[in-house]
């Protein structure tokens, strides 16, 4: 079993789907740790259900980077904790060099709309406004830019004439519910290794 840690900022829907995937056995992984950096977040009340440790570590400020020390701090909890994987689930700070180099393409983040397009913040809301015809999610790797690492699996869906906002963000979040269990249990499974910005897993190239 694959020791994980999540790291999340606000509501935690997707690490409480991570969580019963887990229990359910989609992907061969446990998660250990809960790593928050806001003390309200939802999240924490998730970890507290599911019996999973949870702890906050505040950044030096709201939003950004995490902030040297904090990073630090993230990555000595992550270790302790013999933490292998980290998935972040809404975790909304732009990690640095002291975790990506401690967890080496070990770092996994979902992101709300199909990228490259709409990355940052608010990706729903910015392909509404767009108006694009389809968005969806998508699962990549984690590296030191703004939702810019290798992509591992993404999933489109519509959007709708009729969509608000909310609309199009609830379409997407039920995708993020399953997308992000999948990809963990390709990358947990399967040989694949990297090429460039291409994550190729074994036998995919004969894949037709
Ligand atoms: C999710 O939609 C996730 O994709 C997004 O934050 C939301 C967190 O919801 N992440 C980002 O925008 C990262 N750039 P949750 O707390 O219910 O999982």
């Amino acid at each position: 079993m694959t020791r994980l840690a999540v790291f999340a900022s606000g509501r935690g829907s997707n690490f409480q789907a991570l969580a019963a995937a887990a229990r359910k056995g989609v992907f061969p992984g446990r998660i250990v740790l809960l790593l928050c950096d806001q003390p309200d977040a939802g999240a924490l009340a998730v970890a507290d259900a599911q019996g999973i440790p949870a702890r906050v570590i505040a950044g030096r400020r709201p939003g950004g980077r995490l902030g040297r020390e904090a990073e630090t701090a993230y990555r000595d909890a992550c270790r302790v904790a013999g933490v292998e994987w980290i998935c972040l689930a809404g975790f909304m700070r732009v990690l640095g060099s002291t975790l990506l180099a401690a967890y080496p393409d070990r770092i996994v983040n979902i992101h709300p709309s199909l990228l490259p397009a709409f990355p940052g913040l608010d990706a729903q809301r910015q392909a509404w406004d767009y108006g694009v015809r389809v968005s969806g999610c998508t699962v990549h790797l984690v590296d030191g830019g703004v939702d810019t690492g290798p992509i591992v699996l993404q999933r489109a869906v519509p959007v709708l004439p009729a969509d608000a906002p909310e609309d199009l963000a609830a379409r997407i979040l039920a995708e993020e519910h399953t997308i992000y269990a999948e990809a963990l249990r390709l990358l947990l499974t399967r040989p694949w290794q990297r090429r460039g910005r291409r994550i190729i897993f074994a036998g995919e190239e004969t894949d037709r």
